[in-house]
């Protein structure tokens, strides 16, 4: 068998050309470039097999990036597996805002709320070396992946294995002058009609209540006390959920509140100030 033929079957199988592609170069080590230059390459039987694996499993719902077991945020490369939500390409906006509005030299206290895989907080400290991060993440999974990822990244953060909503003694002398966040916001009731491949994902990183809106209302009731007087609050945002949210923090008086639209068009950062 051939790279020509191998290549065909993913295309067939996959109905998506990139996938197809990344799928080739990960197993045959063959970019988009080079696999046609390349098509008479014959493929050993120990690679044919892990190609079919990896094949029949994203065939069926698997996510490729657990397939591989990573991806990538902002360039940043991340392992991630089952029990780890998949940074999306949305939530790099939010640290973009952060390097567009703060200075390499800022030296504040971070903290990123429901961390999964520790893509925000990884990715803000390698770029703010002199910030001081911390990040919280409730599942043991995920968190395992997060302390992974903060190794092979070599960056040092403060990481908490707990839940968001209890109280934590590290935070008695600490205030946060960013408190960011990417909570789940689909809506129980939504969950169920999400596509195959993010059922995958852990139904922890995807449930955010009734309305969707429960983590935005009690971050708000469980970490205003610990934003500086000058911080902000950053969070992503579910589809159309920006209204809700920008209620809230005006019943909290912030003053000034900032909503980006993401690539879709669609609402997707709140950025508050007091
Ligand atoms: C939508 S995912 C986002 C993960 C990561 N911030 C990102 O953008 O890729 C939400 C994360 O919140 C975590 N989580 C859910 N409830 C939590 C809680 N009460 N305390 C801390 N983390 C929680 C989930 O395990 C999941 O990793």
């Amino acid at each position: 068998m051939n790279l020509f033929e191998v290549y065909k079957i993913a295309l067939d199988m996959l109905k998506n050309k990139t996938e197809a592609v990344i799928l080739i170069e990960e197993i045959f080590g063959f970019n988009r470039i080079d696999i046609s230059l390349n098509y008479n390459f014959e493929i050993n039987e120990n690679s044919k097999k892990v190609f079919f694996n990896y094949l029949n499993r994203i065939k069926y719902g698997e996510p490729i990036q657990y397939v591989l077991g990573k991806t990538f945020f902002l360039g940043l490369e991340l392992k991630v597996g089952p029990g780890v939500f998949i940074p999306r390409p949305e939530t790099e906006l939010l640290v973009e805002y952060i390097f567009k509005n703060f200075k390499e030299d800022f030296s504040g206290n971070i903290i990123d709320l429901c961390s999964g895989s520790g893509a925000i907080a990884i990715y803000l400290k390698k770029y703010l070396k002199n910030a001081k991060i911390w990040a919280i993440e409730k599942s043991p999974e995920a968190f395992d992946y997060l302390v992974a990822n903060t190794k092979t990244n070599n960056v040092k953060i403060k990481y908490i294995l707990g839940n968001i909503f209890e109280k934590f003694s590290e935070f008695n002398n600490n205030k946060f002058d960013i408190i960011i966040s990417n909570p789940p916001y689909i809506k129980t009731g939504d969950i169920e009609k999400l596509d195959k491949n993010v059922k995958f994902e852990p139904y922890i990183a995807l449930d955010g209540g009734k309305d969707g809106l429960e983590f935005y209302r009690n971050i708000l009731k469980f970490w205003l006390s610990k934003l500086k007087k000058n911080g902000i609050i950053i969070f992503e945002l579910g589809i159309g959920q920006h209204i809700e949210v920008k209620k809230m923090f005006n019943n909290y008086e912030f003053k000034n509140t900032t909503i980006l639209k993401d690539f879709s068009n669609i609402e997707r950062i709140i950025i508050a100030k007091q």
